[in-house]
């Protein structure tokens, strides 16, 4: 079994040359392949024996969890990403219409510096029909949290109300035990989220919620002043705690860099967040992410109070391997 994992990483490694070659022009094929490949694996429980590993339960074990933007619709079966390594599957960014993002292609890979660059423009299929998918999937071993924001275009009260019925549709369908707010996507053209206090936002979810933990995901760009504001709507609102961040705008000037390039930036806002947080002795759970490609620098999130992380971009460059070799943490 445990040898069929290393062949499986293995012969990822030597693919990858050839995907990214064929995918070059429009890198979010190499996904769609990725999504049609799960499908055929699941329903032929293949991916049970050729993803499928031992965790080694002697070690402290941190949760890593894809990060969103990896499972949009909800279209990969969590149980397929369980095995390829994941203890929680994010689905998302989800949001209450559907919306079709900007136009392909909207992915540049860059492959020596293992980032990628998107300007997706938060694609995506609806709520509804997220819903449809998560509960196509039948049981399972994996908690869900469901990333979400406003269908791009609304603001102020419709905003909320955007919010309200995507939480209202998810809240009560099983495994979903956590809510992820993005209020930190670079690449939508009307930023709603500066339009309106983000205290609204968070006691909007806090409000429509069932049981759910709240987690905020925030940009890699912040001062501390931000910082503090963030924190302070948190604990005023019942967040659980903040995802150490999206991508970032400030590297190519078309999009949102992920992956290596991206890892100390949000690396810095971490240690920002973590030293306001020691400060004013709060209580807020840190989720990385972020270029976290090695056992090292899962170690140097940790230092900076990290208990969870999430990965995408890494998993692209490095495979399978990655997800086994962070385990061992
Ligand atoms: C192609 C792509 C699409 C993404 N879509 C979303 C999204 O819909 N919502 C979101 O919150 N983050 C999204 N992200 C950001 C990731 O969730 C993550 O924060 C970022 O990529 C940094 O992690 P990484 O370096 O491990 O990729 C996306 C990233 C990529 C590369």
């Amino acid at each position: 079994m445990y040898l069929l994992r290393r062949l499986t990483e293995e012969f990822y490694l030597f693919l990858r040359p050839m995907l990214f070659y064929f995918t070059r022009k429009d890198p979010e094929k190499a996904h769609d392949l990725l999504v049609n490949a799960s499908k055929f694996l699941r329903k032929t429980s293949l991916d049970n024996l050729l993803l499928r590993y031992s965790h080694d339960k002697k070690n402290p074990q941190i949760e890593i969890s894809n990060a969103a933007g990896f499972n949009k619709n909800g279209e990969i079966h969590p149980q397929f990403l369980r095995y390829l390594g994941f203890d929680r599957v994010v689905v998302g960014t989800v949001t209450a219409e559907s919306w079709s993002g900007n136009p392909r292609p909207r992915i540049k890979r860059y492959v020596k510096k293992e980032s990628l660059v998107n300007w997706m423009g938060l694609p995506g299929e609806g709520v509804d029909r997220v819903a449809e998918n998560l509960s196509a999937h039948g049981s399972h071993e994996v908690p869900l949290t469901i990333n979400l924001a406003s269908t791009p275009g609304k603001t102020g009260n419709y905003l909320l109300k955007d919010l309200e019925k995507t939480i209202t549709i998810l809240k009560y369908l099983p495994y979903i035990d956590r809510f992820e707010l993005n209020i930190s996507c670079p690449n939508i053209a009307d930023k709603n989220y500066y339009l309106i206090d983000l205290k609204d936002i968070i006691k909007c979810a806090n409000e429509n919620k069932s049981s759910q933990e709240l987690y905020i995901k925030i940009s890699p760009n912040l001062g501390i002043s931000e910082i503090e504001n963030i924190c302070e709507a948190c604990m005023e609102f019942g967040a659980r705690g903040v995802t150490i961040s999206n991508t970032t705008e400030l590297i190519y000037s078309y999009g949102g860099t992920s992956g290596n390039e991206l890892y100390s930036s949000s690396l810095e806002t971490q240690k920002l967040f973590y030293n306001f947080l020691t400060k004013n002795n709060l209580d807020l759970d840190i989720i990385a992410c972020g270029g976290i490609n090695s056992l090292e620098r899962l170690a140097e999130r940790k230092k900076y109070g990290a208990n969870k992380i999430q990965v995408y971009t890494p998993l692209i460059f490095k495979g399978p391997k990655l997800l086994r070799e962070l385990k061992i943490a």
